[in-house]
């Protein structure tokens, strides 16, 4: 894989990717240069076929401490072209990059996350944390609120109550906290973090990777539908599915069940894992 100036990239024999924001000495706040190399990353993970399951993390005390104020807001304030251009870039691969991916994605919080970060937390399809790590919503603190996507991510994932008392008071919570709200999943000790979202990604990593594209696209799409669209999108999908698995889900799922060989609602059939 390339080498970015931003990023470390990882992949395991189980096909776990491990994407690593990489400036621990500025927090893994993001930059214009991470921004740009967050979009390029994810299109050549996208198409890598060792990459089953891609887990986001930061190197160092931090997941990621938001947008880098200093680089994004200071430095390319009386630019607006490349305003516009990074902070097109850094919606698009933080909102519908993530959202859309055809790869189950995990946020494996292990530090500092402010910000902008909340919209890579939303936009990872499970997002499990250190206890000890700190969330907050700082925005308030220096006299704005939060923007870009970060607003849209917290409508999407939060209780209208705890999104406007974090938002407005600004105070920091904890892993266990931000599991209790249901910003993540769960939080572990952080000693256990990376082997407890390892033990997970390898799990996902080794279910029907078709199957696993249309979960994602079943749940996001029809959040935006009403009830007809979604029933009649989610027909054309199952089609869709059959017709790019050439059947397995029928002939090895139900087959090997009805067969006796497997209990579904036990455990995965292995014949199915790249069927
Ligand atoms: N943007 C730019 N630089 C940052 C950011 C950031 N968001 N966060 C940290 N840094 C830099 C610091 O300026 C410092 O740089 P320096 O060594 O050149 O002085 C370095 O990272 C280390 O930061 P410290 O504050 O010394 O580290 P500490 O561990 O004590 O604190 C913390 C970490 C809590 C994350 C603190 O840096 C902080 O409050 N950062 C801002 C968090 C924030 O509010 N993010 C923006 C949210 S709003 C948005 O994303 C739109």
């Amino acid at each position: 894989m390339k080498t970015y100036e931003t990023l470390a990239i990882d992949v395991d024999p189980d096909g776990v990717g491990i994407l690593t924001f990489n400036r621990p000495d500025k927090r893994n706040a993001m930059s214009p240069q991470l921004h740009r190399d967050m979009a390029e990353a994810l299109e050549e993970i996208r198409y890598d076929p060792t990459v089953r399951v891609l887990v986001l993390t930061g190197a160092g005390p931090a997941f990621c401490a938001g947008m880098d104020l200093k680089q994004f807001f200071t430095e390319l304030g009386d630019k607006p072209a490349e305003y516009d251009k990074v902070f097109r870039i850094a919606t698009e691969w933080r909102g519908r990059t993530l959202r859309y991916f055809p790869k189950p994605t995990i946020a494996m919080i292990n530090g500092f996350c402010f910000g902008g970060a909340f919209a890579i937390v939303e936009g990872c399809d499970l997002a499990i944390a250190a206890e000890d790590a700190t969330f907050g919503l700082s925005e308030i603190n220096f006299g704005t609120f939060p923007g870009g996507a970060v607003s849209k991510a917290l409508a999407n994932l939060l209780r209208p109550r705890d999104a406007l008392f974090y938002g407005m008071t600004g105070r920091k919570f904890d892993g266990k906290v931000a599991a209790d709200i249901g910003f993540i999943n769960y939080a572990v000790p952080a000693a256990s973090l990376r082997d407890e979202v390892m033990v997970v990604a390898r799990e996902i990593a080794a279910k029907n990777s078709h199957a696993l594209a249309a979960t994602k696209d079943g749940y996001h799409h029809s959040l935006d539908m009403g009830w007809d669209a979604a029933i009649s999108y989610a027909n054309v999908m199952q089609d869709s599915l059959t017709l790019r698995q050439k059947g397995a889900w029928q002939e090895k799922g139900i087959g090997d069940f009805l067969k006796g060989e497997f209990r579904p609602g036990l455990e995965a059939n292995p014949g199915l894992r790249d069927g």
